[in-house]
């Protein structure tokens, strides 16, 4: 992945039900992407093939929340990349603390990781430290071990192809956003390692986006609770400029 454009992708999580989907993506549309501003929207699963028809000419890119690290075949419930790929999707979130929390281990991101690319889609590979490890002064270390494990594993040609997104676990829909300068310093670190874009989520919103797309190592934001409404989000996007 090339790291000259500013990312800002927001991940929808659990929410909308469809009209207010309709509303939040003609909202959307109203809006000015500029041309250096790559905008990715993550909606449900459910939501995404109404979302590519309502985005179809527009400067918006979709992703999605999960993938299956399998092909296809007897895996119910799952949804396979060929399947994103198929709806014209870009994008795929992979390794959300949310669902490494269910029990998602670094050994199966990196297998959703190998599944994405194998058709194309960039995966935005999630990373962060627990509040505790937060306090141990134990970040970089966790998300170095994270990145090891997660996509360091995979040859270079495919680790290079990635996205990743420190989100610290303290910080996610609590309010709490993480100091910019220690964003900046985890950025710095996982590009030492691995010279790809690196985003920061958690608790972004229009009034502080700026202070973390200003950040040297900072290539873009994964917005959450903020990207479920136009208004906000376009002013997240502003501050890219
Ligand atoms: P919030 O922006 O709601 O804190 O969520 C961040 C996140 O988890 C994005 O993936």
């Amino acid at each position: 992945m090339t790291v000259n454009k500013v990312y800002i992708a927001g991940n929808w999580k659990m929410n909308l039900h469809r009209e207010e989907s309709v509303e939040l993506l003609k909202g959307l549309r109203e809006g000015k992407i500029p041309s250096q501003v790559e905008a990715i929207l993550c909606p449900p699963f459910l939501r995404l093939e109404g979302a590519a028809e309502l985005l179809e000419g527009s400067p918006y890119k979709l992703g999605a929340q999960d993938v299956s690290k399998y092909e296809n075949g007897a895996h119910t419930g799952e949804i396979s990349a060929s399947m994103l790929k198929d709806l014209g999707l870009s994008y795929v979130i992979v390794g959300h603390s949310e669902l490494r929390g269910e029990g998602q281990t670094d050994e199966e991101v990196s297998q959703k990781v190998r599944a994405a690319l194998r058709e194309g889609l960039v995966p935005i590979v999630c990373l962060g430290e627990s509040e505790e490890e937060y306090d141990r002064g134990l970040s970089l270390e966790t998300v170095a071990r994270q990145l090891e494990e997660s996509v360091l594993s995979l040859s270079p040609e495919e680790a290079e192809k990635v996205i990743l997104a420190y989100e610290p676990l303290w910080a996610i829909g609590t309010g709490k956003n993480c100091p910019p300068e220690v964003a900046q310093e985890v950025a710095a670190h996982l590009k030492g390692k691995l010279k790809v874009p690196v985003l920061y989520g958690g608790s972004v919103k229009g009034n502080n986006a700026g202070e973390y797309l200003s950040c040297q190592d900072i290539d873009g934001v994964l917005v959450g609770g903020a990207s479920l409404k136009a208004e906000e989000f376009l002013t997240i996007v502003e501050a890219a400029l």
